[in-house]
């Protein structure tokens, strides 16, 4: 299958922001070792900080690319943008989040992207970007 990771603000700080939320490690050798578990697929990671090449990006794969893992960080709560960019494409599209949303702020407890995603993985660290892999290649 042909997946993309695509992660929206401040994710290119992983590993160096909040360790105590978002963990020790970060994304490029998470990915580098998702790329190695799974090379029998195409799988791509994009990272932008900003709200128009995150909906560039999913135009430009979302015709043509199986899946998407989309982590849109703090757009998740704000971008209606992102959500329509989602609805668009016919592309797959599993919503990722780290932490756990809704052990937290309340302001992070809405996300204009979960009615418009296939399906959502929320709280199990990194691991979760595996899982939606997961839940794609086997579905
Ligand atoms: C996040 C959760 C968001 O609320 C936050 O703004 C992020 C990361 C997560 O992966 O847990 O940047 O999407």
């Amino acid at each position: 299958m042909k997946l993309i990771v695509i992660n929206g603000p401040n994710l290119n700080l992983l590993g160096k922001r909040e360790p105590d939320i978002y963990g020790n490690q970060d994304f490029d050798s998470y990915f580098k070792t998702l790329q190695s578990k799974y090379k029998d697929h195409s799988l791509e990671y994009f990272q932008s900080n900003h709200e128009g090449q995150l909906i560039d990006k999913l135009h430009a794969v979302g015709f043509d690319c199986d899946g998407i893992l989309i982590n849109a960080g703090a757009f998740t709560h704000t971008s209606l943008a992102l959500a329509d960019a989602v609805a668009a494409i016919p592309a797959q599209v599993v919503e990722v989040h780290i932490s756990n949303v809704h052990q937290r702020e309340s302001v992070r407890h809405f996300s204009y992207l979960s009615p418009v995603a296939n399906g959502i993985v929320v709280g199990f660290g990194l691991k979760g970007y595996e899982l939606a892999i997961l839940s794609l290649i086997d579905g």
